[in-house]
């Protein structure tokens, strides 16, 4: 019987890349994301690869509806081995500028939403003694990134969630691990949120992240559904992503002058 895993944010980008990879690799898939069109549409690509793939649309934002999609995939193949919480969204401006309502969609998207998934398939794991669940975080949870404080905010939690449960759940046969890229160029900038003083310094800092997106060395998302495979395969804790080595040890070594640099790239019209 093929291994099955469940992915969110499987019809673009990193989730994307990574659901093909484990197709390749054998596994049955459970694809979860809010657009049902390009949802299914990857699960055809995935059994023309020769391996089933169901599609359940979902907002990992609402509790019930991803209980309804763990329930779902369960009677369908009445098992789960690999849970990837990857379902996430990029914000970025002057915290002044968010509202409430900017906070809440980072926090119930990169949080709550891997929370969700995590309350609702645990009990199937623990009952089996076994599972994996992968965390896809950021670097942006393992170096303070000013400019990015709701997403940085969001990451830093995953980043806690995934290292306490990776400590409790490892007695429990349960194997968890955390994912930090840097910067990929996915389809992130659809719906990536922007915030600025006025419409110029948004449109600014929108046109600032697109500019560095064209730089050729800037990862890809099959780097990430690499690395992703890399985590699950050998069971490792933790897996930076390429670059994001260099950030880590940069900001270990010398972390003023890595926020300095930080500030001074994204200031941009946010002059005090
Ligand atoms: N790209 C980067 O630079 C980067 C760097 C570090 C970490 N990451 C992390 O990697 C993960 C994937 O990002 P990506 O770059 O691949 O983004 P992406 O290209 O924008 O893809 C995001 C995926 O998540 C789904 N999604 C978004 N909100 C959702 C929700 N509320 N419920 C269910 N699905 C939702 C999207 O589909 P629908 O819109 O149809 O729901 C899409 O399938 C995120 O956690 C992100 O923070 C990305």
């Amino acid at each position: 019987m093929a291994p099955i895993a469940l992915i969110t944010g499987a019809s673009q980008g990193i989730g994307y890349s990574t659901a093909l990879l484990f197709a390749r690799k054998g596994y049955d898939l459970v694809l979860a994301a809010r657009q049902p069109d390009r949802l299914s549409a990857v699960a055809q690509e995935v059994q023309a690869l020769g391996r089933a793939a169901l599609a359940v649309p979902t907002d990992v934002r609402d509790a019930e509806q991803v209980k309804a999609l763990i329930h779902q995939a369960l009677n369908h193949y009445g098992f789960i081995d690999v849970l990837i919480n990857n379902a996430g969204i990029y914000i970025s401006g002057p915290v002044e500028e968010f509202s409430l309502s900017d906070w809440h969609q980072a926090i119930d998207t990169n949080l709550w939403g891997y929370i969700h998934t995590i309350q609702a398939l645990l009990p199937h794991f623990i009952a089996r003694g076994s599972g994996t669940i992968v965390n896809v975080s950021s670097i942006g949870g393992k170096v303070p990134i000013p400019y990015l404080t709701p997403y940085s905010t969001s990451k830093f939690a995953v980043t806690g969630l995934t290292e306490a449960l990776h400590s409790e759940l490892l007695p429990k046969g349960i194997h968890v691990c955390g994912i930090y890229p840097n910067l990929i160029d996915s389809n992130f900038m659809e719906r990536a949120i922007f915030r600025g003083k006025d419409e110029r310094d948004t449109q600014a800092r929108r046109d600032q992240v697109n500019q560095v997106l064209k730089v050729p060395v800037v990862e890809k998302p099959e780097d990430v559904a690499q690395a992703i495979w890399d985590g699950v395969e050998h069971k490792r804790d933790e897996v930076i992503v390429g670059s994001a080595n260099l950030s880590v040890a940069a900001n270990r070594a010398f972390p003023s002058l890595m926020q300095w640099v930080f500030r001074k790239t994204f200031k941009l019209k946010d002059q005090h």
